[in-house]
């Protein structure tokens, strides 16, 4: 039995000190250009400080600046400027450092998109508050073309010196929408049963691999099911951890949920009911993670989603989790994982959401905040009021995503145009 402060080497050849990573929360620190800043080389100093060698996997960086999941993105595109991602990695010294790649497909706002792009139409927008226009669907070549893109991504951030990169199927974007029933209804070679559904993220998997060396690292974060009827479950999830393996991946990190279903913060009645094991106290999806841990054979399984405790973290090594994932103790905590490789019993934390149903908004938004006072050079401010934190978070979004419609739009024109 592994012991938290145990050494992996990931198939990769990657070697991790200890068994936790940093998971990814996005930064939304890019420039007006969607590209890294110094508060982003700010931010990883002040993680790699608190890690103890540790994985810090980025906040997701688009794979194409036409659909954007906040308003200040990193886009890995033909413009990324690669010379000031490298700095990035410099800043996180002896932390490995891997990049989410990420497409919204319909989990894009009205700020950023009022026509956002999904496996097909009829599912319709992402429902909450009105804040999400109706996509419409992918054609077949632009699936192909999006699928190349991860490809292309992984090479940009192998040549700013980064360890590897973790494609995004989770959460419901649009990799994660690919895989679900209930968002793709197409009946081409991209949806269907789930072989065709996974394709789009087999074919990604398949795209990085062929653009980058060996012993770059190819991760991936895929929900253990979307907590919605009709939607992608966890028989599903178990196929897809097969065909992770049999594409060679070096690690597959488990979470759940959706916007509309936001699992991955322990905010979904039927967590408790559904049946699956699945606990809101601790460890989300630490039943799903057991379950498949025969199937992903040699491939190292990360969980993350409310793990607070050493104690906790120790019953997961001892049922065969590989890595622990942190994400929102680490906005508010820099020094957490330090603490706990170093024998801390680590601590709960309350909850910041508002009491209303912005509930997901208040929440989420209040750690991007803290994250922001850290890419300032500030430490996190546990006073901050979540009303405050949305308020200016939607504020912001507002503002820049509208503000800046026109001249997305002409670059969006020079790349249709293409
Ligand atoms: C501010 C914030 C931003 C996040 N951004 C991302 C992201 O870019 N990609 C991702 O896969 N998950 C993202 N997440 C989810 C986390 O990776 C993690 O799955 C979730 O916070 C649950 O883990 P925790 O209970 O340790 O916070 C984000 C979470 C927060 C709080």
């Amino acid at each position: 039995m592994a012991a938290l402060t145990d050494p992996i080497t990931l198939p990769s050849g990657l070697v991790l000190p200890h068994r936790i990573l940093k998971a990814p929360m996005t930064e939304n620190l890019a420039d007006a250009d969607l590209q890294p800043t110094e508060a982003h080389e700010r931010l990883y100093r002040r993680w790699a400080r608190g890690a103890a060698g540790g994985l810090l996997i980025t906040g997701n960086l688009m794979i194409d600046r036409r659909q954007l999941e906040r308003s200040r993105n990193i886009v890995a595109d033909a413009r990324l400027d690669v010379a000031r991602l490298r700095r990035v990695r410099e800043a996180a010294a002896d932390s490995p450092v891997i990049a989410q790649l990420n497409h919204p497909g319909r989990q894009t706002n009205r700020f950023l998109s009022g026509r956002p792009v999904a496996p097909s139409a009829e599912a319709g927008a992402v429902r909450m508050m009105g804040l999400f226009a109706a996509p419409r669907a992918l054609r077949a070549e632009e699936v192909e073309r999006l699928v190349r893109a991860f490809g292309e991504s992984a090479a940009r951030c192998e040549q700013a010196g980064l360890d590897g990169v973790q494609v995004h199927a989770a959460h419901g974007y649009l990799l994660a929408q690919f895989l679900s029933p209930h968002v793709n209804r197409r009946t081409d070679a991209w949806g269907g049963d789930v072989a065709g559904r996974a394709r789009a993220l087999v074919e990604a998997v398949r795209a990085v691999r062929a653009a980058t060396r060996p012993g770059f690292t190819v991760a991936v974060k895929l929900n253990s099911s979307d907590f919605r009827h009709g939607g992608f479950t966890e028989d599903d999830a178990e196929q897809v951890v097969g065909l992770l393996v049999e594409e060679g991946v070096d690690l597959i990190e488990i979470s759940g949920g959706t916007y509309e279903n936001p699992a991955l913060f322990g905010e979904v009645d039927d967590l408790r009911g559904s049946g699956s094991g699945t606990s809101v106290k601790e460890a989300y999806f630490a039943a799903f993670a057991r379950r498949v841990r025969d199937r992903a054979a040699g491939v190292p399984l990360a969980l993350t989603g409310g793990i607070r405790t050493r104690e906790a973290m120790e019953r997961l090594l001892a049922d065969g989790v590989d890595l622990i994932g942190l994400g929102r103790p680490l906005a508010i905590d820099p020094d957490a994982t330090a603490r706990l490789v170093a024998g801390d019993p680590g601590r709960t934390l309350r909850r910041y959401t508002l009491p209303t149903v912005a509930g997901l908004a208040g929440e989420s938004e209040w750690y991007e905040t803290q994250i922001g006072r850290m890419g300032a050079g500030l430490e996190p401010d546990p006073g901050l009021r979540p009303v405050v934190a949305a308020a200016r978070f939607i504020g912001g979004e507002a503002v820049r995503g509208l503000g800046e419609r026109r001249r997305r739009a002409r670059a969006i024109a020079a790349l249709d145009a293409r």
